[in-house]
């Protein structure tokens, strides 16, 4: 398997970012559906504690999952339509913009963050800065549930490629 994309298939590092990502993401939508759902119970306890670090290591893998793929650009496989394609970027924009902006809430916030034991943020001592919080506070939430219906219409939209007789099965590109 070339590590490299080519016209027909995605090589190794697009599929290991795929689909270690798209693992990653099933862990993060039960952190947050237990946060949304089960509040002060022992799952919410279980999966809420990962949410910060794990949203985290996801931001840092969208950043390299967009470096191979503009590397890759001229490579890949081509977009089956113009919605595929847009869809395709609607990904990039919100898995780069929830928890970009998570972590600019998180700043502002004032308090130590030490993902995986890494001193990413030291705290403002006890300052808080206002402005940094307000995106997060008004989009996060109700952009990561959008981004969970767009994973479905994706599963959605593959599977129907994949059945009809006049469409590119996709499927091959990415699995197997
Ligand atoms: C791709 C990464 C991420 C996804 C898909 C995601 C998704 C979500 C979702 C769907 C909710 C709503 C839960 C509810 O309705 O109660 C939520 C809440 C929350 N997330 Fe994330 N998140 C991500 C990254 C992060 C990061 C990096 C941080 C902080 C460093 C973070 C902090 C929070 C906090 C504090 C809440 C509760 C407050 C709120 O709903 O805004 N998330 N997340
Ligand atoms: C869970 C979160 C998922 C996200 C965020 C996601 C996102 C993406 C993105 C952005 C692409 C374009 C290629 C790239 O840049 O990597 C893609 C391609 C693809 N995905 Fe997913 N995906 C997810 C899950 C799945 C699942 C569960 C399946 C299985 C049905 C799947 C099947 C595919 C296939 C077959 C392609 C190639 C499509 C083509 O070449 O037109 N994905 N995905």
């Amino acid at each position: 398997m070339p590590i490299q994309d080519s016209n027909d298939r995605y090589g190794t590092v697009s599929r290991v970012l795929h689909w270690g990502m798209a693992l990653l993401l099933v862990w993060q939508f039960l952190s947050a559906g237990a946060h949304a759902l089960l509040s002060d119970t022992a799952v919410e306890e279980f999966f809420w504690g990962t949410h910060k670090p794990l949203g985290f290591l996801l931001f840092v893998l969208i950043i390299l999952r967009a470096l191979w793929a503009l590397i890759n650009l001229s490579r890949r496989p081509p977009s089956v339509s113009l919605a595929a394609r847009l869809g395709h970027l609607a990904f990039y924009a919100l898995l780069l913009g929830i928890p970009a902006f998570a972590l600019l809430r998180q700043y502002g916030g004032g308090k130590p963050f030490e993902p995986f034991g890494i001193p990413l943020m030291g705290g403002l001592g006890g300052e808080e800065i206002e402005w940094m919080q307000v995106p997060a506070n008004l989009f996060h939430g109700w952009a990561g549930w959008l981004l969970l219906l767009m994973i479905v219409g994706h599963i959605v939209m593959v599977a129907r490629h994949r059945k009809a007789a006049d469409q590119t099965d996709v499927l091959p590109r990415m699995w197997g």
